[in-house]
C-alpha cells in the first residue's frame, strides 16, 4: 500500500498521524523490521543526523536504521559545538547546504518549532527528533507501538503520565497521538509547576478527550499504562524551580505493587532516579523494549519515505 501522512515527506509533529489505519500499517512494517532486520531499500541514499542536543537512542537508532536498510549515514553528535552554527550560520542555511549532500535530515535541536523551520527550507524530507519542549514524534510513534504490541490496541486504554509534562517533549506528542484514539482516558501527574502546557489541555478539550490533572500518584488500579518522564534539569531557567520538584515521583515496586497485573509501564529514558532499577526485571516494565522498538519504527519511516509504495 502507498503510505502517506499530512505534511509528508517530513516527520515534524504526530497530529500529522491522525488516521489510525495509518498508524496500524506503520506498526505492522514495523514488526517486519523487527523480522528481516536487513533490508536494501535504502542503498545509495544518505542520512544526515545532525543533533544539537545530546542523544543516545534517537540518534543510534536512527543511524542503526538507515544502516540496516542499506543506506549510509553522515553524522554531527554536537552541532552546537562543532557545527558552523558557532561562526553565526543560521539554522536554515545549514540544512539547505546539508540537504545539497544527502537524502534526509534527521534534526534535534532546543529551539521549539526549529524542525518546522527547518522543513521550510529543506528540499529533503526533515525528520524532528526533538525541537526543545515541543515535541518529538518518532519517539511518540514508536511509544504507541510499544502500547500496540502490549495490549494489541491502542484503543480504550487509561495511560497515566507522570512527571515533567511541562517540558517534556515526548509527553507532548504522546497525547496529541493518543487523543486520536478512541475510548482513550489519560491522567496527567506532575508538580503544579510542570503541568501540561495549557495549549495541549484546550486541544484535548476541543477534542472532547477526557483527562485528569493529579498531583498525587494515585487511582492506580484502574491505570492500563504508566509513562513516566525525568524532571528535565536542562529546561529549568531556575535552579531553585528545579530543586523544588526534582525527585517528585519514584516508580518502586511498592507504586506497582498498586497497579493492575496487565499494566506496562513506560519510559522514553533516559532515567534520573524516577525509576527504581528494582522494577527493571518485573514483566511490567517494557521501557527496554520500548527503546528496542525504536529501531524497527525508525526503519519502517525510512522504508516508508525511501520505498513510496510499501
Ligand atoms: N528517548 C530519547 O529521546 O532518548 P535520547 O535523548 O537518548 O535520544
Amino acid at each position: 500500500m502507498v503510505m502517506r501522512w499530512d505534511g509528508w515527506p517530513h516527520v515534524l509533529d504526530t497530529r500529522q498521524f491522525k488516521n489510525t489505519k495509518l498508524l496500524i500499517s506503520i506498526f505492522r512494517l514495523a514488526s517486519r523490521m523487527n523480522r528481516e532486520k536487513r533490508l536494501s531499500c535504502a542503498k545509495g541514499k544518505l542520512l544526515a543526523s545532525l543533533f544539537y542536543e545530546p542523544s543516545t537512542r534517537t540518534r543510534l537508532s536512527f543511524e542503526a536504521a538507515m544502516l540496516r536498510l542499506g543506506g549510509g549515514v553522515l553524522s554531527t553528535e554536537n552541532a552546537q559545538e562543532f557545527s558552523s552554527t558557532v561562526k553565526g550560520e543560521t539554522l536554515e542555511d545549514t540544512i539547505r547546504v546539508v540537504g545539497s549532500y544527502v537524502d534526509v535530515i534527521v534534526l534535534r535541536h532546543p529551539e521549539e518549532g526549529s524542525a518546522i523551520r527547518a522543513a521550510g527550507t529543506s528540499k529533503v524530507p526533515i525528520i524532528n527528533a526533538g525541537d526543545g519542549s515541543g515535541q518529538h514524534p518518532t519517539q511518540a510513534l514508536l511509544d504507541a507501538y510499544t502500547l500496540y504490541r502490549e495490549f494489541g490496541t491502542l484503543q480504550d486504554l487509561k495511560v497515566m503520565m507522570v512527571g515533567d509534562l511541562f517540558y517534556s517533549r515526548t509527553v507532548h506528542s504522546l497525547t496529541y497521538l493518543l487523543a486520536q484514539q478512541k475510548g482513550i482516558k489519560l491522567f496527567f501527574v506532575s508538580p503544579p509547576l510542570l503541568a501540561m502546557p495549557s495549549d495541549i489541555i484546550a486541544y484535548l478539550k476541543e477534542k472532547g478527550v477526557p483527562y485528569e490533572q493529579m498531583t498525587e500518584l494515585s487511582g492506580l488500579r484502574n491505570i492500563d499504562a504508566i509513562y513516566v518522564t525525568r524532571i528535565q534539569k536542562e529546561r529549568f531557567r531556575s535552579i531553585q524551580d528545579y530543586e523544588e520538584v526534582k525527585g517528585s515521583y519514584v516508580i518502586s515496586k511498592e507504586v506497582l505493587a498498586q497497579l493492575p497485573p496487565h499494566a506496562r509501564i513506560l519510559h522514553p529514558l533516559p532515567r534520573a532516579g524516577e525509576l527504581d532499577p528494582g522494577v527493571d526485571n518485573l514483566p511490567q516494565a517494557s521501557y527496554f523494549k520500548q527503546a528496542e522498538n525504536g529501531l524497527f519504527i525508525r526503519m519502517a519511516l525510512l522504508k516508508a519515505i525511501f520505498d513510496k509504495d510499501v
